[in-house]
């Protein structure tokens, strides 16, 4: 899309996904200003000398100042404070989102505030990140052939979420609308639990005091390849776990019973059927590989 789209939009919280956002729509060409505004003063700086944001703002209500787009690229357990220190500075009819991991607990808190203040607000999540944080770690090149799921409601803006998927189109994404219970249950179980795995596991390997040694010193690709995700911020995942409890706890529970499944076949030295529990798993990753290979 190369035309322009929007005059201004404004990015509160210029880390890893809203500064990669600044970058894909700046370069697409597609905003023709972006303000940014961040708590973390070395942060919002940063993200203004590396040109991630075309100017850093002196307050949350000066970066959204006449902008038309504002989205909200915070924590998630800090979305409904980013709203409300916004929503009373940003012109009547213009439309607010996030990218929140989250997506039910945020619609909840957000969208009677900006109904309020006659916003228009439509949730959003990039599926795809890194594990690292900040304006620094930012690139245009982070949603490229990757999902973006837009969610909405009885309550959703058509023009607004049209607007929303067109600047994540715009970024390189590929849009899929849902609606958010939908989504929190699909993210946990394919994002959350993960990460919730790879966390306990670096926790529980770190904790093992058989030997008089640091026996993380051993690990090699798998180890590495496994746990990269929990390398991600502390205060990013203790938020998504807190806000999509329900849903995660049922993925966790199901976890659980699989591996009391592996647990009592090694128990039992039942060859067959740990066979069988591999097969199956090797079977579905395969085939996930395949296909994206395919798509390439
Ligand atoms: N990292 C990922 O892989 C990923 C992927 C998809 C979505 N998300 C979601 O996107 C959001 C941002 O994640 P990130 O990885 O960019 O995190 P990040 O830590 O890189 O950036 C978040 C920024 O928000 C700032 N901030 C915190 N509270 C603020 C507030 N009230 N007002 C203004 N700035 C504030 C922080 O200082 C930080 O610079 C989160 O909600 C996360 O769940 C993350």
């Amino acid at each position: 899309m190369a035309t322009e789209l929007i005059n201004k939009m404004a990015v509160i919280g210029v880390g890893l996904i809203g500064g990669s956002l600044a970058l894909a729509l700046k370069r697409a060409g597609v905003v023709r200003h972006i303000s940014g505004w961040d708590t973390d003063p070395e942060n919002l700086q940063l993200a203004e000398a590396l040109q991630v944001v075309d100017t850093a703002a002196t307050s949350a209500a000066d970066a959204v100042c006449s902008a038309d787009v504002v989205v909200l690229a915070v924590p998630v357990g800090s979305m409904a404070a980013a709203a409300q220190a916004v929503l009373p500075y940003m012109r009547s009819g213009s439309v607010l989102s996030d990218t929140g991991s989250v997506k039910q607990c945020v619609v909840e808190q957000v969208e009677p505030l900006a109904r309020q203040a006659g916003v228009h607000f439509v949730a959003a999540h990039p599926i795809s990140g890194t594990e690292h944080s900040g304006a620094a770690a930012a690139f245009a090149e982070l949603f490229s052939g990757k999902r973006c799921i837009v969610t909405y409601g009885a309550a959703t803006d058509t023009a607004a979420l049209e607007l929303v998927s067109a600047l994540w189109r715009a970024a390189g994404s590929e849009v899929v609308c849902m609606d958010t219970l939908k989504h929190d249950r699909i993210l946990a179980a394919i994002s959350h639990l993960p990460h919730m795995i790879a966390y306990a596991l670096v926790n529980s390997v770190s904790a093992y005091d058989q030997y008089d040694e640091n026996i993380l010193d051993y690990s090699a690709g798998g180890f590495r390849d496994f746990t990269r995700i929990a390398s991600s911020d502390p205060v990013m995942w203790r938020d998504i776990a807190l806000a999509n409890k329900g849903a995660l706890l049922e993925m966790i529970e199901q976890f659980e019973g699989f591996l009391a499944e592996l647990k009592q076949d090694i128990h039992r030295g039942d060859g067959g059927r740990l066979y069988e529990f591999f097969r199956r798993s090797k079977n579905s990753r395969d085939a996930l590989l395949h296909k994206e290979a395919k798509e390439r």
